[in-house]
């Protein structure tokens, strides 16, 4: 295991469930994963979290509210799931602002998100692909994502892919769990290893879904390689807040106001 900023030694390019041995079999296990536990989704989450899932995605809302403030605005929540990070961020918009955009490939997390958006006009969800997003280059002043970003078959493309869409000054947020060191990451592995999976089986009565879980965060890319990552590609400002003793933690970043599309890819083909 790593420590909550440390490196690992084969940085992971994507999510890959079990058996999938490509890209295009990664992104299918993992819509295949969230269609299964879509139902049981928001109880387990609030469950095996304690609740303290919803205070993450307030206080990353609350990181972003000077651009939320603003009522023309374009927000987009990328693997937005069921919702609940959009119905944060819309807690922070002015009455009457321009609609949040809420995208997922998962058909049964969408429909029910747009349930829960059914009373308000003031979030549309989009069935998309965040690796292949229907939006303009350059349209977006924040993409935000929480718990989502671990699970796209290619990191750098999403990387790449949020730079696309952004305006010039346009703001990046990933809310993500992270593994923490010391004491506290020895007790939260056994948690998260060992207990989690055990709830999730008894109250989704299905395996694999919840092993993924620990599995996904166990390979992904800790902080300063994610942040290396995202430098690299053209980001500036690129920080990572940890939440909760490193628990989970927002990586924060800029489109910079003189960075193109060109140059992010040059850069990241330049990079060691
Ligand atoms: C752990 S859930 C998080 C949902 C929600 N953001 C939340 O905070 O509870 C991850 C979501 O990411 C979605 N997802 C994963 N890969 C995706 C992709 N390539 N494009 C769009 N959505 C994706 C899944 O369908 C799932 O709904």
């Amino acid at each position: 295991m790593a420590t909550a900023e440390g490196s690992k030694e084969m940085p992971a390019t994507g999510a890959r469930p079990a058996h999938a041995d490509n890209e295009a079999h990664a992104a299918q296990a993992v819509r295949e994963i969230f269609d299964a536990i879509a139902p049981r989704y928001d109880l387990l989450n609030h469950l095996l979290s304690a609740n303290i899932d919803r205070l993450w995605r307030r206080k990353a809302a609350r990181r972003f509210r000077a651009v939320l403030a603003r009522p023309q605005a374009a927000v987009l929540d990328i693997c937005c799931g069921t919702g609940d990070l959009t119905l944060a961020l819309l807690k922070r918009r002015p009455r009457g602002a321009r609609p949040i955009l809420a995208a997922d490939f998962s058909h049964p997390m969408l429909v029910r998100a747009a349930d829960k958006f059914a009373a308000r006009a003031e979030a549309i969800p989009i069935e998309a692909d965040a690796l292949h997003l229907p939006f303009r280059d350059g349209s977006l002043d924040l993409v935000v994502t929480a718990f989502g970003f671990r699970n796209l078959a290619n990191y750098e493309a999403g990387l790449k892919e949020f730079f696309r869409v952004l305006k010039p000054g346009g703001q990046l947020g990933i809310l993500e769990f992270s593994e923490p060191g010391g004491w506290m990451g020895k007790a939260y592995a056994i948690y998260f290893r060992r207990v989690l999976p055990a709830i999730g089986r008894a109250v989704c009565g299905q395996d694999y879904p919840y092993s993924y879980l620990p599995a996904s965060v166990g390979e992904f890319p800790p902080p300063a390689q994610l942040r290396a990552m995202m430098q690299a590609l053209g980001y500036a400002d690129c920080a990572w807040k940890p939440y909760t003793l490193g628990i989970a933690g927002l990586f924060t970043a800029t489109r910079p106001e003189n960075g193109n599309q060109d140059s992010a890819v040059h850069v990241a083909s330049c990079a060691p």
